[in-house]
């Protein structure tokens, strides 16, 4: 059944406040849960109540004290005919399984620790409830348990009482005075630790902070704590917004669907996202970690005190809060090296997204399945267009309607609509055609014409917008499409601009039509266009500028976003182009300036180390794949990109050894963004320089003199993948094994690169690492590790044409689904691009696709993602 936004009704009951109780039980946790209830004042349902259920065994039942006759009880729903008007009081108990909870969704068991996980739909797999995000209740929760098995006793709020029970047992009681829905609800009971700190918010509230780890874990809790305290000081700062409890808890847990959990005072979090010490963490994990802590964190106003009226205003919470974690990575570190990360991260995971079988809206209008639609599409995209929302209504627009929101909606469960007439309000404009980036799918592609006459001094540039079909959408309105530009002089500087009334303003071209012309008098000389600067809006720009133009940008763009991002469009189109003429093998004229580009770049100082890395890192093959068009062949498109990667290798092999010399430090590990930098770029020169070597020689030295995990798994990545037979690199991978074997996170990284060696023999060995004894099927850190990075990361191996990877893939996703539904649905989306394929790989990937649908008893997640991905 399709679930459609335009149904949309308010509850028929209200839930004001919840007392729960649980008794803690591996396999027979009793739920007991006391329910205020009333009507709501604006519905008039007849006398029936039905709150949702899923999987649950009712144990009793009262209505004001008493047993209930006319009830219907099924395991996905509880009915009650009759009930008073009046309020009444509600007395549940149910009996749960968490032990045998392996969808890791309601209350479940990780690593002998209690956890909850309750957004989306969780909540009722606890208890029969209204479970909805339009209904806030404040809780209240006892938790009881033996105290050897769970010491520690956590849920949402502020602690109460705690104390000792007969029998080895004792309990803590918990009250969250914020009125939340059931999806913000959690509880953890386990043998776990704490560590411990303090922030005092801007209003003067003293607050407690508590990181809570698996026993064991504890020393490696320190750069999540000091990311929550830089966290906090900066939702002050920039949005204004204070912390509103005494505590604030983090729990991190081994097995976990996704990245965190914002449950109010209570997030949870894979630990994979929580644990780091410079032995056991890469850059990238600290990176992670940082802005996964702050995201989480800056629900608890973008998100929790203000909540979605319903799954389908999910954006409202998430793309907004993606967006505040962008900005405040941005203000930890460099601006222009993470707005790289952002942009290639939407354009290898939401772009072939959106243009797919999976697209969809920013705000969907129907689903059938809530869970699929936590996509790079509503998360990324979502992030995008508030992003594009600051450009169009301005800074101080922008920052007066985020406070009217703050304000207006505190404590409201609310909409896009109601968003944005904020920024309406703030603003003073109509936001009409700019809220179609919530409703119109697909990524629009704008073309730009350039015409110079020198006799006028006039540029005139002719643009051209669409926006392609996608499943339920054939017909597009033009967008408002913000175009961040500048006009080079040949000196590099800049041509002032004039403002042309709603047109041109600020730098930036606002193409509202169809197809609009924009005309620039007064330059004087032929100028370089820079269009899209810093990525200004989430779209795909062609335009008809000579190769010489986009090489003056790549040297000379003074914004080094835009700088990487001409660098990065002139070595796609060198990569294609090689494809296109020689299936990879040989590389067209033109890129010999490109490839002396790439030296210059590497070797000047004045530039971010971490800048340089980037710049050098030559576009990921997925993206390349989807920027080739139809009838790809992956590995055709992985032979062009390594033909391209050893030319600049080989033009520069002196320099780039002299350089990365000049770089190995014998300064000890710190994670701060420069340090990071520095071995960023080690790293992406070692690769070079390893394609030419014999040996791995260089690799293998970094591996053995490193002292951190970013230089010792960076190292083994460059010998696993550049040499994958060689004995050096079995040396290094058991070295590595004998190290970190008992470290699951850190076999993880292993089995990631196990599973990126690229070529036809990746399949074969994908399957023999299953048979390593840190492959877990239950966890899904370790699926992710090995079978996603298979499917979503190396193209030329999973995309063999004899099908291999495609049944591999369907063999797990098999066994995943039935017991985590969740699970099997993510690793399912890796089939999205398939129509973009070779007649040979479309016609495997179909046929795989097509006897996975024919499976027994998949279960609903699964079903639909591969009932879009075939339509
Ligand atoms: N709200 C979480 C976040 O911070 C994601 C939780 C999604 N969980 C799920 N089962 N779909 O983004
Ligand atoms: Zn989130």
């Amino acid at each position: 059944t399709t679930i459609n936004l335009s149904d949309y009704a308010p509850p028929s009951y209200l839930v004001p406040s919840v007392a729960l109780t649980f008794r803690l039980h591996p396999n027979r946790t009793i739920v007991k849960a006391v329910l205020d209830v009333r009507r709501h004042p604006d519905t008039a349902p007849g006398d029936e109540l039905v709150f949702d259920g899923d999987g649950i065994e009712l144990v009793s039942l009262r209505l004001n004290g008493a047993p209930v006759d006319d009830v219907e009880i099924t395991p996905d729903q509880l009915r009650i005919a009759g009930v008073p008007h009046e309020p009444f009081t509600l007395e549940i108990e149910t009996a749960i399984d968490p032990e045998a909870n392996l969808a890791l969704s309601g209350l479940y068991r990780s690593n002998g620790v209690y956890c909850t996980q309750c957004e989306a739909e969780g909540f009722r797999r606890i208890t029969y409830f209204p479970d909805r995000p339009d209904v806030l209740s404040v809780y209240t929760v006892r938790i009881e348990a033996p105290k050897a098995d769970a010491p520690v006793l956590l849920s949402n709020g502020n602690p109460g009482a705690a104390g000792d029970l007969p029998d080895g047992w004792h309990f803590a009681e918990w009250h969250d005075p914020w009125p939340k829905p059931s999806y913000l609800f959690a509880l953890v009971g386990g043998d776990i630790v704490g560590a411990f700190d303090r922030f005092t918010t801007m209003g003067g509230r003293d607050v407690k902070l508590g990181v809570y780890v698996e026993r064991g874990k504890e020393s490696r809790t320190g750069w999540a704590i000091d990311s929550l305290k830089r966290s906090m000081k900066w939702d002050e700062d920039v949005f204004g917004r204070e912390y509103d409890l005494d505590v604030f808890n983090i729990v991190a847990v081994s097995d976990f669907n996704m990245g965190a959990m914002e449950n109010k005072g209570l997030n949870v979090f894979n630990d994979k996202y929580v644990l780091a010490d410079p032995t056991t963490a890469t850059d990238t994990d600290y990176a992670n970690i940082e802005t996964i802590i702050a995201h989480e964190y800056f629900h608890n106003w973008t998100g929790n005190r203000i909540t979605c009226r319903d799954w389908f205003q999910l954006c409202l919470k998430e793309g907004l809060t993606v967006y505040r974690d962008h900005e405040f990575s941005a203000d930890m570190r460099s601006r222009p090296v993470r707005r790289i990360a952002e942009v290639r991260l939407l354009k290898s995971a939401q772009f072939p997204e959106d243009g797919g079988p999976l697209a969809h809206p920013v705000r969907p209008t129907a689903y059938r399945e809530i869970n699929n639609f936590y996509t790079a599409t509503v998360y990324e995209k979502g992030s995008e267009v508030v992003r594009m929302l600051r450009i169009v209504v301005g800074d101080d627009a922008f920052r007066a309607g985020m406070d009217l929101y703050f304000d207006r909606h505190d404590g409201d469960a609310a909409t896009i609509e109601d968003f944005l007439a904020c920024f309406e309000e703030a603003s003073n404009r109509p936001l009409t055609q700019f809220a179609l980036w919530y409703h119109q799918a697909g990524t629009p592609q704008v073309t730009v014409e350039t015409d110079y006459d020198t006799a006028k001094g006039r540029l005139t540039l002719t643009m051209h917008q669409s926006v392609p079909a996608t499943p339920d959408q054939t017909d597009k309105e033009p967008m408002h499409i913000p175009i961040a530009f500048a006009l080079f002089r040949p000196d590099g500087s800049h041509f002032p601009i004039a403002d042309q009334s709603d047109l041109v303003k600020n730098g930036v071209i606002h193409l509202t039509k169809r197809r609009d012309t924009i005309i620039f008098d007064g330059i004087e000389e032929q100028p370089v266009v820079s269009l899209l600067r810093g990525f200004s809006a989430p779209v795909t720009l062609d335009i008809d500028q000579p190769e010489t133009d986009r090489i003056f940008l790549a040297r000379h763009e003074d914004d080094l976003y835009t700088r990487w991002q001409a660098l990065d469009r002139l070595a796609t189109d060198t990569i294609l182009a090689s494809y296109r003429q020689s299936n990879g093998e040989t590389l067209p004229a033109s890129a010999t300036s490109l490839i002396g580009l790439y030296g210059e770049i590497a070797g000047d100082e004045t530039l971010d180390a971490a800048w340089r890395a980037l710049a050098l890192t030559l576009p990921g093959e997925t993206t390349l794949g989807r920027e080739a068009g139809l009838n790809v062949d992956p590995d055709a498109i992985h032979v062009a990109r390594e033909t391209f990667l050893a030319a600049i290798a080989e033009r520069h092999a002196t320099a780039f050894a002299d350089l990365y010399d000049s770089l190995l430090s014998d300064e000890s590990y710190r994670p701060d963004a420069p340090s990071a930098g520095r071995r960023a770029l080690e790293l992406v020169l070692l690769d070079y320089l390893t394609v030419s070597e014999a040996d791995g020689g260089r690799a293998r030295a970094l591996f053995d003199r490193a002292d951190n995990m970013t230089e010792e798994a960076g190292a083994l990545e460059v010998l696993m993948l550049r040499q994958p037979e060689s004995g050096e690199t079995a040396t290094a991978r058991a070295a590595f094994e004998n190290r970190h074997g008992d470290n699951p996170l850190v076999m993880d990284k292993l089995l990631g690169m196990i599973a990126r060696i690229p070529g036809p023999d990746a399949p074969g060995r994908v399957l023999q690492a299953m048979t390593h004894p840190n492959y877990i099927e239950t966890n899904p850190n370790r699926v992710r590790a090995l079978v996603a990075s298979f499917a979503g990361a190396n193209p030329s191996g999973f995309h063999r044409p004899d099908g291999s990877g495609y049944r591999l893939l369907a063999d797990v996703i098999g066994r995943v689904a039935s017991q985590n539904p969740q699970l099997g649905a993510r690793l399912a989306t890796h089939f999205r691009s398939w129509k973009g394929l070779d007649a040979a790989r479309r016609d495997a990937a179909h046929k795989t696709l097509s006897d996975l649908r024919n499976m027994r008893d998949l279960p609903l997640d699964v079903r639909d993602i591969i009932d879009r991905t075939l339509s």
